[in-house]
């Protein structure tokens, strides 16, 4: 079971990483809301955040926190994000709050990822937690075939469309034993946008709530 405590620890934690007139990366999720909390008491401090979702910019501006374009930005130095898995690696899955596209494009833009988690997020194995992989609405069903031909038993998350017009599915049943030989594989399939397999750009820091491992 997630742990709301340990999710405040590590967004109040993860303050420690900003330095002094940084534009920083910023994911989405519940852990991360108790990270921008923090960061709008050094908003005169930074020179404002790059975000991961509408839900994390809306939150960012109503604090007085500055939301800049990544293509004004340039190369990031941190970026704060959660996990709904992450393994021993420091190999995450994301995207069970549907940001993941954003999300993977400011994790490679940036120079350091501190992930952010409650110790419930902690596997030795990824894939208990069903793999989010966004599709172009028109791929969905062969995309799914193709998942079964991979023994993964994909569920379209119904209802759902992410930010950049996409929809979800979510993927039950993988043991994912080789997690970049995975994501390098689903990432060639026609109508795959994006995979919540961050395991070749794994996480540098975790945050296990204030603890670092
Ligand atoms: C958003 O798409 C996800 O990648 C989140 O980072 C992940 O779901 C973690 O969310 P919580 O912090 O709410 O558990």
């Amino acid at each position: 079971m997630s742990n709301a405590n340990e999710k405040r620890q590590a967004g109040e934690a993860a303050i420690r990483y900003v330095e002094d007139g940084a534009i920083v990366g910023v994911g989405t999720g519940s852990t991360v809301a108790f990270f921008i909390d923090a960061l709008a008491d050094l908003r005169d401090r930074i020179q404002g955040a790059v975000s991961s979702s509408e839900q994390s910019t809306a939150h960012l501006k109503k604090l007085g926190i500055p939301v800049l374009d990544l293509n004004a930005a340039g190369p990031l130095s941190l970026y704060i994000d959660g996990a709904d898995e992450c393994d021993p690696h420091k190999r995450l899955i994301k995207g069970g709050g549907a940001a993941l596209t954003r999300e993977k494009i400011i994790a490679a833009a940036a120079q350091k990822f501190v992930c952010i988690i409650d110790s419930s997020k902690q596997v030795d194995l990824l894939g208990r937690f069903p793999l989010p992989i966004e599709v172009i609405p028109m791929a969905r069903s062969l995309v799914g075939r193709e998942i079964v031909k991979l023994d993964g038993q994909p569920v379209w998350r119904d209802g759902v469309v992410t930010d950049n017009g996409n929809w979800i599915i979510d993927v039950h049943g993988w043991r994912i034993t080789d997690p970049v030989e995975l994501e390098g594989k689903l990432n060639q399939l026609a109508g795959v946008v994006t995979v919540g397999l961050f395991a070749r750009r794994p996480a540098d820091v975790v945050l296990v709530g204030d603890r670092e491992i």
